[in-house]
């Protein structure tokens, strides 16, 4: 079993790859993994083993047409984990969410088909449904996204969607909550918050701090990913939450509580634009159908979570950049 994994240098795209790796996926003890991943400011290649036989690690762009025709071949599988994943850089500026999101996935998924890759996960994301005020989200649910990150990563679901029903590609769409964990960008807000928090700087909660995020633990989104390249019906959509959800707040108040941080340090920051008020997801499908059952208390991996940026400075010292990462203050928040 030969897997390409594109994104394998980020966030969720390394953990799945070292959970892999490290063999906990059973039956797959002995896959082979090529990481595709363009090492944008967001991948780092020593988020994954340096040296690991099994693993090759190729830095190119997924809309690189030619690159793939000489790279899938041999591939059994394809998981798709990269992408522009920030929704305020996205605000700031669509076009390489476009460019990579958009058309980077259909350029991947127009040489899946032409090579007759035998199964393709398409990682999307509950943010292409827009905004729940109560109640949660179906897969049949309509797609609303609101930020242009959201409408790019819809953009490339529907096309994933779209080859299954025009070419039969063997693909698999999932869509999944909010993730948390070690290794993710500082730009996200649990990571900012931490960091910050560690740094004595000081944490910005856009808006009113009342929008509403369910967390899930990315080892356990890697567990559904893993689930839905095995067992995932061709065509099908399957979603994968946390059960937890938290206004960012109350989050802010469980960070500031394991950092032994004061409460003084949060501000109320100017909000973002177009800033989605909730999400949830149903992910009764993939539980009935996957066996999908998060594993991660959000009690002990929040813990986890924060100890390992307590114990990791080097690895995210160098990404604060004063005036992008570190928003100044504005309102002091009362408790
Ligand atoms: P990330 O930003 O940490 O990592 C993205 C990776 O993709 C990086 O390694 C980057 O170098 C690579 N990349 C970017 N453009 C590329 C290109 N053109 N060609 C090849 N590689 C490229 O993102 P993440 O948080 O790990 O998210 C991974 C996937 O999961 C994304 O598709 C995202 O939409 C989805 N997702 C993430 C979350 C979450 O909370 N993190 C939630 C739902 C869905
Ligand atoms: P984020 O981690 O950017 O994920 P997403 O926008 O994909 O949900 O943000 C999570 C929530 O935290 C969201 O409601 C925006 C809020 N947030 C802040 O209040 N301050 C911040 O500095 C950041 C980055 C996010």
């Amino acid at each position: 079993m030969r897997i390409l994994v594109t994104g394998g240098a980020g966030f969720v795209g390394s953990q799945y790859v070292r959970t892999l790796l490290d063999g906990a996926y059973q039956g797959y003890e002995n896959a082979e993994i090529t990481v595709l991943d363009l090492l944008t400011y967001a991948g780092r290649r020593t988020n994954l083993p340096v040296a690991d036989r099994r693993l090759t690690f190729v830095q190119g762009d997924i809309g690189d047409r030619g690159l793939l025709l000489d790279l899938l071949p041999g591939h059994d599988a394809v998981v798709h984990f990269a992408a522009e994943s920030h929704v305020d850089r996205s605000l700031e500026d669509a076009s390489p969410f476009t460019t990579t999101n958009v058309l980077g996935t259909q350029t991947l998924l127009e040489c899946c088909r032409r090579l007759g890759i035998g199964r393709i996960v398409q990682v999307s994301t509950d943010e292409v449904y827009g905004t729940i005020a109560e109640g949660s989200w179906s897969e049949e649910h309509p797609l609303l996204p609101n930020s242009p990150y959201a409408a790019s990563k819809a953009a490339a679901d529907l096309l994933a969607r779209a080859y299954h029903r025009s070419y039969g590609l063997p693909v698999v769409v999932t869509r999944c909550t909010n993730n948390y964990g070690p290794y993710q960008h500082v730009e996200k807000v649990i990571p900012r918050f931490v960091t910050n928090l560690l740094t004595d700087q000081p944490v910005p909660l856009y808006g009113d701090g009342l929008n509403v995020r369910e967390w899930l633990h990315v080892a356990d989104h890697c567990r559904g990913v893993q689930l839905a390249l095995e067992k995932g019906r061709e065509g099908e959509i399957y979603h994968f939450g946390g059960g937890v959800e938290l206004t960012n707040r109350e989050l802010t108040a469980l960070l500031v509580e394991l950092c032994g941080a004061s409460w003084d340090a949060v501000r109320l920051v100017t909000d973002r634009k177009g800033h989605d008020r909730r999400y949830c997801l149903d992910d009764g499908k993939a539980r009935r159908e996957l066996g999908y059952a998060p594993q991660v208390s959000f009690e002990s991996g929040l813990a986890a979570t924060v100890s390992w940026y307590q114990d990791n400075r080097a690895w995210w010292a160098e990404r604060m950049r004063p005036g992008r990462e570190n928003v100044g203050s504005t309102v002091a928040v009362p408790r």
